[in-house]
């Protein structure tokens, strides 16, 4: 019986200690659906989520927070990057470079970037940017490590990959090998495939896919979901 009771609390132990090895604080900018796909997946790995919106009393990302749970909050963009390890860029990619301007200092921070930068010119979409939205953020940030991530898959499967039909990658580039290793450890709890892709000036190329899509589907051509698989 002691025997048991000591297995129990050790089992105990070694799960809590698990579920909090690795626990971080991850503030999500935007409210969104980037921000409802990812908040609710990492809460559910172990990391406390603070949303960070314009309006945080707004009926839709109190609902947002409630439903993240494990003590996520919402509060402004500025406070909820403030007190954070991790920031995600879950906004619109047209607008990332002010809003990354606007968060104040991210020294020392881990940035996941999942935008793109869309510009709609002549009923076509552009790359908005010459180089990328990854390097702009690195620029902004250069004490930060920026990881470009979640930028090449819907959101729906981000969170339910089965959709899919099989396993789903997500590729990551920055410059810092340990960052990655971070966000890769988030892809996996995930239950996505995590696939280093290289530097942060890899993003570019990660951006340009999504421009592909939207202009068949609103050129009148094939409309088509996309997402990377790794090969053997
Ligand atoms: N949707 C997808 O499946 C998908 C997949 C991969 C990547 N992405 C990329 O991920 C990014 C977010 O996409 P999303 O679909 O989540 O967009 P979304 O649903 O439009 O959400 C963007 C969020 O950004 C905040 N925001 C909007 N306008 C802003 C402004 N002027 N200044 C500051 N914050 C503003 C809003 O939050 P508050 O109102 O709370 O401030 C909003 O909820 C985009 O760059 C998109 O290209 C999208």
């Amino acid at each position: 019986m002691q025997s048991r009771t000591l297995k129990n609390i050790l089992l105990f132990v070694a799960v809590y200690w698990a579920s909090t090895a690795w626990a971080e604080t991850v503030a999500i900018i935007g409210t969104g659906d980037v921000a409802g796909a990812l908040g609710p997946e990492f809460a559910a790995q172990g990391h406390t989520i603070i949303y960070g919106s314009r309006n945080p009393d707004r009926e839709e990302a109190q609902a947002l927070t409630n439903k993240t749970g494990h003590g996520a909050s919402v509060t402004t963009q500025g406070a909820a990057a403030k007190g954070a390890d991790i920031v995600v860029l879950a906004v619109p990619g047209i607008l990332v470079g002010d809003i990354t301007k606007g968060l104040g200092d991210l020294s020392g921070k881990i940035i996941i970037d999942p935008t793109n930068p869309l510009q709609r010119k002549q009923a076509k979409f552009h790359h908005a940017a010459d180089t990328s939205n990854g390097e702009i953020v690195q620029a902004i940030a250069p004490d930060a490590h920026v990881v470009k991530a979640f930028n090449t898959l819907g959101w729906k499967t981000m969170i339910d990959p089965e959709i899919a039909g099989g396993p789903v990658s997500i590729p990551l580039a920055g410059n810092s090998l340990e960052a990655k290793q971070s966000v890769a450890e988030l892809v996996a709890g995930m239950g996505l495939e995590p696939i280093d892709v290289g530097g942060i000036e890899h993003a570019h190329w990660l951006e340009g896919m999504a421009i592909l899509l939207l202009n068949n589907r609103f050129g009148g051509r094939d409309s088509f979901d996309f997402h990377l698989r790794k090969s053997e």
